[in-house]
């Protein structure tokens, strides 16, 4: 079997990281299989995959292609598709890459187009072969996107199957696209060799440019990208309304990876935040971390606090499978990885006062962190297990190819 991914980031996040994990648990279960990868930038995603041993294509997007995104409504974001003036040089731009994507697929001519993430649906949609069939791998809800709904409804006749990545996603994507698509939920895995509770422990309070924390002080961190919905505000305020005991040190860790215009914030905010709110000294920023498990491993208490549904909350399954307490908010597909106080602390979304308390709770009690971690990392060795992609891709796969 021949297949070709489709990234539309040659850097690593969230989606991926899960192409990552795709690419490994297949090459494990199906060596003889031919995958490829082809990515419109350098970076790491690039990087580990050839260190997979998987042929990978750089095909730069032109700047205006790299920097298009459509925030989802709501999201507070201003820019994204609806800026006309850019029209005709953005419809030039993808017209002329997805003729070069057609040329490299031609080439390749895979069985199977696997496209992850939404600009990489609509250039996979036009520049397919039209033997191979095609795979929409949804990480992002669409219905909050109307630019893009329109744009991937219009093209869906040509998608032979979607995966997606929680109940809720695939929901949202049944109502655009309706049941004219076969869609299946598959969720991410985890590598669980690295994403354990015991390995190498990164030192944040070096990264962060702080003194070490003294004994005792319970360590809060939120690991995400920058995007603006990723709720470091919240995470911020919530900090700010901690009593002063048991002590307590926040951590941001993370920065501002994708190049949608306006999608990221940036440090100077984020640090401007931390010193209007009086915190400067109780939060650190540690920036891009390249081994986030050794970063997850380094906290006692990971917060997930996205401010608009989570489509799916890799970070949340990440540090669940490194044993950690885990304040989570209860909401799109996060909301199918969790089992309030059980697995986690299901957080309401958006509100730092419940964050406080959550937090609060936490770290004065070490027995129910210990109790949440072990359930967690029970829980996501069970459920994140990379060999389950492998063994639901491979039959989707085998399907479309005996359909064509
Ligand atoms: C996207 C989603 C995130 C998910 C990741 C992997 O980044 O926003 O929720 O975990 O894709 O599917």
């Amino acid at each position: 079997m021949k297949v070709t991914y489709l990234s539309q980031a040659g850097r690593l996040g969230g989606a991926e990281i899960s192409l990552l994990e795709i690419l490994a648990s297949l090459k494990r279960s199906e060596p003889g299989w031919e995958l490829s990868l082809v990515a419109p930038g350098d970076g790491l995603l690039v990087s580990r995959a050839r260190a997979l041993g998987i042929p990978t294509t750089v095909l730069p997007f032109p700047a205006v292609l790299a920097r298009l995104g459509e925030p989802p409504q709501g999201a507070g974001v201003r820019a994204g598709l609806g800026r006309l003036g850019r029209l005709p040089h953005l419809a030039w731009a993808a017209a002329s890459y997805g003729r070069r994507l057609r040329r490299l697929l031609a080439t390749a001519h895979p069985q199977i187009v696997h496209a992850n993430g939404l600009k990489m649906h609509l250039l996979g949609a036009w520049a397919r072969p039209l033997d191979s069939a095609l795979v929409w791998h949804v990480h992002d809800y669409i219905g909050p996107r109307r630019t893009t709904a329109r744009l991937l409804r219009r093209y869906a006749g040509r998608c032979d199957a979607v995966v997606a990545n929680s109940r809720s996603v695939a929901d949202d994507v049944r109502s655009v696209l309706g049941d004219r698509v076969n869609i299946s939920t598959i969720y991410n895995a985890v590598d669980l060799r690295r994403f354990a509770p015991t390995g190498p422990v990164l030192d944040l309070d070096a990264l962060a440019g702080f003194p070490r924390a003294e004994p005792g002080t319970v360590k809060v961190g939120l690991v995400a990208t920058f995007a603006r919905w990723k709720g470091h505000g919240r995470f911020l305020e919530a900090l700010a309304k901690l009593p002063g005991t048991p002590a307590v040190r926040g951590y941001v860790i993370g920065a501002p990876i994708y190049e949608t215009d306006g999608s990221q914030r940036s440090l100077e905010e984020l640090r401007r935040l931390a010193r209007d709110l009086g915190i400067s000294a109780r939060v650190g920023f540690t920036g891009f971390v390249e081994k986030p498990a050794s970063a997850m491993r380094a906290l006692d208490i990971v917060v997930h606090a996205s401010t608009e549904p989570e489509p799916f909350g890799l970070v949340i399954a990440e540090s669940m499978a490194c044993g950690r307490a885990v304040i989570a908010v209860q909401a799109g597909g996060a909301a199918e990885i969790i089992d309030d106080e059980v697995t986690a602390l299901a957080l309401r979304p958006g509100d730092s006062s419940h964050l406080a308390a959550c937090i609060a709770r936490l770290a004065a009690d070490p027995a129910l962190r210990a109790r949440l971690a072990q359930a967690a990392s029970a829980s996501a060795a069970a459920r994140f297990d990379s060999r389950h992609l492998a063994s639901k891709l491979v039959p989707l796969y085998r399907g479309l190819v005996s359909d064509n």
